[in-house]
């Protein structure tokens, strides 16, 4: 399953979708769609949640794959000369293309250092840390560890770094397939085991006030509330964006190293219906559940209002885990964060490829020192992430990179594909080597209903991305802060200024290199055309 063009490429079929599986699934499927959903209205949110995966998720994955497919035949690796392939008479959409690479090195940013804290929470787990501890110690050690007291989270965040960059290093079906080969098993392992847990809860039992399968109802009892509140179509729709990873450049580049007959079409489905298997079933039966068990459904959502995901599966599931036992506390703490490490890694390296296939493409660069490069990249612009995360630095790039820019992408190479290169030769590449027969319902919902979605969701969330270019809330809270909270503000601003500025350069400099590829081939071009002359 090679590329003709490169000697990169994915080693059997089973590996390259559970690569791609593993790309989609990540920390996004167990701790941001169970919050998406509490915050939400459980029921309510189900409904446009599947609905935005039929209209926007499948046919965004349609499109991707076979547009990656499509530019590898050109020996293309990275968006920006995958989308030029697309319309090569029209020189602006390689800048269309910067985003990504771009949305990748932004987001695993402060995604590796996520990552790097379920790999310690691993540690901690084993080590005995949360033994004994009650509810506040436990949630002491989370505000320890993100307030960096001690030399732990550095540790595990630069182990996170070097296993990322060495397993790049190895290649496609040398490294990341391996990993992903192993990792998606044992994922869904831990999260069954998890799951199976969390629904059997019985008040009474465990310490447990409530019944698991109350959260289950929560999430799976239809409710036609808020069904038509925008808001929660924007967050369906935001939270479909990421957990598919469309938007962001990475299955395209996946997607490149396939052969030209190879399918696209049912790998597409499987990866992306293997994310919604692991997200909806099993990541909808753990944390809700569980913690729906102790807290009750009002509980819960205090707790994620308070805390957020972050601060419910890391400071208050370890805590949960302990009322099981010591030694199930102990399984269940490193199949909950193994699981999590596993998810994120598998996503991260997905992450890596993109700038690697452009160095590799565009500068002859070798894997080695490309893999390098984006770990090198990664530190530099997570490094604030890390120092700075009590100020928002990690919560700016998630926005912009991880909620902004996948949806300006998407809607972009949603219209080159269905009306620039054109939806002919669109739905022809989708079903061309297809081991399915696509509902040909697609084509006509790619050319006029995704595009018009996406344009929808952009236009609906321009006051909120004004709100938070102008620092709204912020600022309205200042007015009214005083002392070591007014300074606290004081210092967000002024980190997320920073932020800002740094992935504005990041982006200056990623479209400065594809000018300056851009230029080379013109010029490689001139020189085989006069010696061919
Ligand atoms: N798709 C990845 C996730 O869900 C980025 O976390």
């Amino acid at each position: 399953m090679s590329s003709t063009a490169t000697k990169e490429g994915w080693g059997t079929r089973v590996g390259l979708v559970l690569a791609m599986a593993g790309n989609a699934v990540g920390l996004g499927n167990f701790l941001r769609f169970p919050v998406q959903a509490i915050q939400n209205g459980g029921g309510s949110f189900i409904i446009p949640y599947l609905v935005c995966f039929l209209l926007m998720g499948i046919p965004l994955l349609f499109i991707e794959w076979s547009m990656g497919r499509f530019g590898g035949k050109f020996g293309h690796h990275s968006t920006p000369f995958i989308l030029d392939s697309l319309a090569p008479k029209q020189s602006l959409w390689k800048y269309i293309g910067v985003f990504g690479i771009f949305t990748n090195i932004a987001v695993a940013a402060y995604y590796c250092y996520l990552e790097s804290w379920a790999l310690g929470y691993v540690w901690n787990s084993i080590s005995g840390t949360f033994t004994g501890l009650d509810r506040t110690g436990v949630a002491n050690v989370f505000v320890e560890y993100t307030g960096l007291n001690g030399p732990q989270p550095y540790f595990f965040w630069l182990i996170c770094l070097v296993l990322n960059t060495y397993i790049l290093s190895k290649g496609l079906s040398g490294g990341v397939e391996k990993v992903a080969m192993v990792g998606m098993p044992l994922l869904i392992v831990f999260g069954i085991f998890l799951a199976v847990r969390g629904i059997s809860l019985q008040a009474g039992t465990n310490g447990a006030e409530f019944n698991g399968t109350e959260g289950l109802n929560f999430l799976w009892t239809p409710n036609f509330d808020t069904i038509w509140s925008p808001k929660v179509w924007l967050a369906a729709a935001g939270q479909i964006f990421f957990t598919l990873s469309v938007g962001m450049g990475s299955i395209q580049c996946y997607a490149s190293y396939l052969r030209e007959k190879d399918d696209v079409a049912l790998n597409a489905m499987s990866a992306g219906w293997m994310n919604e298997f692991v997200e909806v079933v099993l990541g909808g039966a753990v944390l809700i559940p569980i913690t729906v068990g102790y807290f009750g459904i009002d509980g819960m959502k205090a707790l994620v209002n308070e805390v957020g995901g972050l601060g419910l599966g890391f400071r208050t599931l370890p805590y949960l885990f302990q009322q099981w036992g010591p030694i199930l506390a102990i399984i269940a703490g490193v199949a909950w964060f193994g699981l999590l490490f596993f998810a994120g890694i598998t996503s991260s390296l997905a992450m890596g490829t993109p700038v690697m296939g452009f160095l590799q493409n565009e500068f002859n660069w070798k894997r080695g020192s490309s893999a390098l490069a984006f770990g090198v990249i990664v530190f530099v612009l997570g490094l604030p992430t890390v120092v700075f995360f009590q100020y928002g630095v990690f919560d700016e790039y998630d926005y912009w990179a991880g909620t902004v820019s996948l949806v300006v992408f998407a809607l972009f190479e949603t219209i080159l594909f269905a009306w620039i290169f054109g939806i002919k030769r669109g739905w022809a590449e989708i079903i061309s080597g297809a081991d399915i027969k696509v509902p040909i319902i697609f084509k006509y919902i790619i050319l006029v209903v995704t595009p018009l979605l996406l344009g929808w969701v952009f236009v609906s969330s321009l006051p909120g991305i004004w709100d938070q270019i102008t620092q709204v809330k912020l600022n309205n809270d200042l007015l009214t802060a005083t002392g070591a909270e007014a300074e606290k503000i004081k210092n967000t601003i002024f980190f997320q200024n920073i932020s800002r500025l740094l992935l504005l350069a990041l982006w200056v400099g990623i479209a400065s290199l594809v000018y300056v590829a851009y230029r080379k081939r013109k010029l490689n071009e001139n020189v085989h055309n006069n010696v061919n002359a």
